[in-house]
């Protein structure tokens, strides 16, 4: 059985991915990732210009499934990230973030022949995300590839909900060269009460959601709308991702690879195989050699 998978023709030799935030902020957890068979690729922390301590904890929680999290870009500065290329023997994505145009673009220029999955979506640093307006998004975009000509970026999306914003992202997305889009991040603004007391403390408790089949819905939901705007786009699936059939949904939907989150946190490394095997024995058991065949 074949499970590499391709995005933009950049080879993968599995289809899984962690999902920024998890486990990739430092040299050593990022050397993890990529000694790990498990993953195809790696995607860094979000980072930004310079590096960052973020909120204070408890700014992350899970449990059973459901995660929440206020992070607020602690990260090492694109330099570090950037200089992490050279220790990287698989696809590694640089997770690019920032606040606003300028120093987005400066990260953006100084990434320009790396592997980028630009996250305009982060939901814990900024009061609106451009990634909800088109108008600012298609504005950002025209700048950014005018003035950085980048070889390879990608966009991280939020989950979208209102019937028509899909199509009006699509439309936007559509003018640009952008090699790929991974969809969904967290649900922002959300809140979980745990013993009667909020479970982060940044931000009045609010933070972005993960996990769970609430998550895998809604990140499905979101791939299958996105393929069907965009057919030619490669996308990587990304929510809820907790066994080998949902990596095999994720596929189904029209995603090329996928990127686990809460999983990797809360489960650890090793998880990712026994996903990976699994992945493969829903394979095996639907008669799909390759990753490819049938939507999948
Ligand atoms: C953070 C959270 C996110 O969901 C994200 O996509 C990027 C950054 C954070 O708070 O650091």
């Amino acid at each position: 059985m074949d499970i590499r998978t391709t995005i933009c023709d950049l080879v993968l030799e599995t289809p899984i991915i962690n999902a920024s935030g998890v486990h990739c902020t430092t040299y050593g957890q990022l050397i993890g990732l990529d000694n790990n068979p498990a993953f195809g690729a790696s995607v860094s922390k979000s980072c930004t210009l310079y590096p960052r301590q973020g909120n204070k904890p408890p700014k992350y929680y899970s449990e059973n499934d459901i995660s929440i999290n206020s992070n607020g870009l602690e990260n090492k500065g694109i330099e570090y990230y950037l200089e992490m290329e050279r220790y990287m023997q698989k696809p590694y994505f640089i997770s690019i973030a920032g606040f606003h145009y300028e120093d987005r673009i400066e990260m953006i220029k100084k990434a320009k022949d790396s592997l980028i999955e630009l996250n305009l979506s982060c939901p814990n640093v900024c009061v609106r995300p451009i990634v909800y307006d088109p108008e600012r998004l298609d504005d950002f975009l025209k700048y950014m590839f005018d003035i950085c000509k980048p070889k390879f970026l990608g966009l991280k999306l939020p989950p979208y909900f209102i019937p028509g914003d899909h199509e009006k992202i699509a439309n936007v997305i559509k003018k640009y060269p952008i090699k790929f889009i991974t969809c969904i991040n967290s649900i922002p603004d959300g809140s979980i009460i745990k013993d009667n007391k909020l479970v982060i403390g940044p931000n009045n408790g609010y933070g972005g959601l993960g996990g769970g089949p609430l998550m895998k819905a809604i990140g499905i939901a979101n791939v299958r709308k996105f393929k069907t705007l965009l057919p030619e786009m490669d996308i990587i699936g990304c929510g809820g991702i907790s066994n080998g059939q949902d990596v095999f949904d994720y596929l189904l939907a029209g995603a090329s690879a996928v990127q686990i989150g809460t999983t990797l946190y809360e489960k650890g490394h090793e998880y990712i195989h026994c996903i990976l095997e699994e992945f493969e024995k829903v394979m095996k058991s639907n008669n799909i050699t390759h990753i490819g065949q049938k939507n999948i």
